[in-house]
């Protein structure tokens, strides 16, 4: 893990889940984290935490709704009047929704598009050339094994994190030769707030459906601790638990019609 020692990383979504995880891991390794979420009052519990426990490091907090340009804008201009250099983004915030695609609520699937996709996309944009003139720097994005396969009741989640996949992967290529590493960070179930906040309201009893075989669930610990490896020997893609990862290997081998009937029949039992 020498690469993250004395870096400034940062973490968006870290009020809660991976992104908390993530911040608690690099501690001991970083000199500067920027943490990033709507909960102010979370990020500042956290920081507070940290400090107890790392006084030399300095932790700034920018409470910001990424759903917005203005905000993102906002961010890197904050950077830039502070003069951070930011050399490790992790782009983590994210949001699902459960449930059938006609039935959605469109502020709903707008804020997953906006969140997901778009200020994954436009952070990585505002802050890749000033990572490139560092010589060394490495983006870490979240995506999910859901973004491997179509999934129904997960329509829009499994498509947003498709996106990010096939984006971290095409920029991984591109950024190689200026000495970015860019990791897409797959895991499957991780017990967060995450299925909490994508259970519709009165909803709750199909939340039980969420319920995966106990052995494909990993912790946050585990996930946080096999992305940020992950980055160190510059990995294109992790899928943080073995099980999982040979599971979707199958999937990937199978014919698709078979993996479509699968699918479908899962979800007409959700
Ligand atoms: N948990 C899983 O099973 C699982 C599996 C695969 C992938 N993932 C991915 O892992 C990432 C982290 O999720 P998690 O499991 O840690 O869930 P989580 O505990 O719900 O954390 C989500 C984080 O995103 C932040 N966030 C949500 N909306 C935001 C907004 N509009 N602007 C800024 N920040 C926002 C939340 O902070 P605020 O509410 O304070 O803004 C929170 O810190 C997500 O990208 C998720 O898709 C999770």
């Amino acid at each position: 893990m020498r690469f993250f020692q004395g870096c400034t990383a940062l973490v968006t979504g870290a009020s809660s889940g991976l992104g908390a995880e993530f911040a608690r891991q690099l501690a001991p390794l970083a000199s500067r984290l920027v943490l990033v979420a709507r909960r102010k009052d979370r990020l500042e519990e956290l920081a507070k935490d940290l400090r107890r426990f790392h006084p030399n490091l300095d932790i700034r907090i920018f409470a910001a709704d990424l759903t917005s340009a203005d905000p993102r804008l906002a961010l890197a201009d904050w950077l830039t009047a502070e003069k951070i250099d930011i050399n490790f983004l992790i782009n983590n915030a994210g949001l699902g929704d459960h449930g059938e695609f006609h039935s959605s609520d469109w502020a709903r699937v707008q804020a997953m598009l906006d969140l997901n996709i778009t200020a994954l996309t436009h952070l990585s944009h505002l802050l890749v050339n000033r990572m490139i003139v560092q010589g060394r720097a490495a983006i870490l994005n979240v995506s999910s094994v859901a973004g491997f396969f179509p999934l129904p009741t997960m329509s829009v989640y499994s498509a947003t994190k498709a996106y990010v996949t096939s984006f971290s992967e095409s920029l991984a290529m591109e950024l190689r030769p200026q000495g970015i590493t860019v990791t897409a960070l797959c895991p499957g179930p991780v017990p967060t707030e995450f299925f909490e906040v994508a259970t519709r309201p009165g909803d709750e009893d199909r939340a039980d459906s969420f319920k995966t075989c106990p052995a494909l669930v990993a912790l946050p610990f585990e996930v946080v601790r096999a992305g940020l490896e992950a980055v160190a020997r510059d990995r294109a893609r992790v899928i943080p638990n073995p099980l999982l990862a040979a599971t979707v290997a199958i999937g990937l081998a199978i014919p698709f019609f078979i993996v479509r009937r699968i699918l479908a029949a899962r979800a007409s039992n959700h």
